[in-house]
């Protein structure tokens, strides 16, 4: 247990946690645009219960998409007391490994669950329900992102990390094009080194960028191309994916303090497409499936009619 919370305060004030933000936004931004076409009503009630934190947060005028970050930044005001919803680090462990290894218990599948618990609520409650949705939105679009980033769901266990890599953080690299990106867990966070870094509040052309981004995951990696995916919203299945994912392309073909080859960064690229598509297809169908209870004076139609 010691060991575990040495991890959350090294995590705590690891700066590379952040890099995902522009992944995160992509993923927001997809089922943002999908659920404004299939359900616009809800689409509305939705991003009013989002809103309602905005002051909260650094969010300008699309909380929506923005709000995808805030879990992230809440750390930056130490609010840490759910920093362990932010991964789910399930060992991989190397050929030839022996060692133990520990899970932690407060983890992403386990917080994905809980806020969708929150979002299907039906039952009338006796107090403005308000805080508790919108809370339970945002931690659910960033956790969708992060339980897609194969680093928030997988530890390396070998004979050069015993005690596990953190989710790639101790497995330093090189990557002279960009000093920060000095662990695995930071090329992953950056997309493998694509979109850059966008933060919330976003300007109208961050705005427009991150739409760009969004129609690229999309035209790549279409809904058809991976429906048999998208199907699944079981978040464990989820953890499990990136998992494997992490086994298969993230650690393998790459050893600790040495520059990632071409190859690598090629077939890591298209890994990290793949999953920001799949995620945001994800999160339009979850987010259309958890409609709880609104109350009389903010009912909107679509949901009177289901
Ligand atoms: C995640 O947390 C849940 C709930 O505490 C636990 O049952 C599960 O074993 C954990 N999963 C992993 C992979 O650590």
């Amino acid at each position: 247990m010691k060991f575990l919370y040495i991890v959350a305060l090294l995590l705590l004030i690891s700066p590379t946690l952040c890099f995902w933000s522009t992944g995160h936004m992509i993923i927001a931004r997809i089922a943002y645009e999908e659920i404004k076409v299939k359900d616009p009503a809800y689409f509305k009630q939705i991003t009013k219960e989002i809103e309602l934190l905005k002051d909260f947060g650094q969010e300008g005028v699309n909380p929506f998409v923005e709000s995808a970050v805030w879990a992230d930044d809440n750390k930056a005001i130490a609010w840490g007391a759910f920093s362990n919803w932010h991964f789910v680090d399930t060992p991989v462990i190397a050929e030839g490994f022996e060692g133990e290894y520990e899970v932690d218990k407060a983890n992403a599948t386990w917080a994905i669950y809980e806020m969708e618990k929150t979002l299907k609520n039906t039952k009338k409650p006796k107090f403005n329900n308000g805080l508790a949705l919108s809370f339970a939105w945002r931690y659910l679009i960033h956790l969708v992102g992060d339980i897609h980033q194969p680093l928030h769901a997988s530890a390396l266990y070998s004979d050069a990390f015993p005690h596990g890599d953190r989710g790639g953080n101790s497995f330093k690299i090189k990557y002279p094009k960009d000093k920060q990106i000095y662990n695995l867990h930071a090329l992953w966070d950056a997309c493998v080194d694509q979109y850059g870094s966008i933060w919330a509040p976003i300007n109208e052309g961050e705005w427009n960028q991150l739409g760009t981004f969004a129609d690229k995951v999309t035209a790549e990696y279409p809904r058809n191309k991976v429906a048999s995916r998208v199907k699944i919203l079981d978040e464990r299945e989820w953890a499990k994916e990136s998992n494997k994912i992490a086994k298969e392309a993230v650690y393998a073909d790459i050893e600790p303090k040495t520059i990632p080859s071409d190859e690598y960064i090629e077939r890591g690229r298209k890994v990290v497409n793949e999953q920001l598509a799949v995620a945001g297809y994800r999160l339009t169908d979850l987010m259309l499936k958890l409609r709880h209870y609104v109350g009389e004076e903010n009912e909107v139609e679509s949901f009177i009619s289901e």
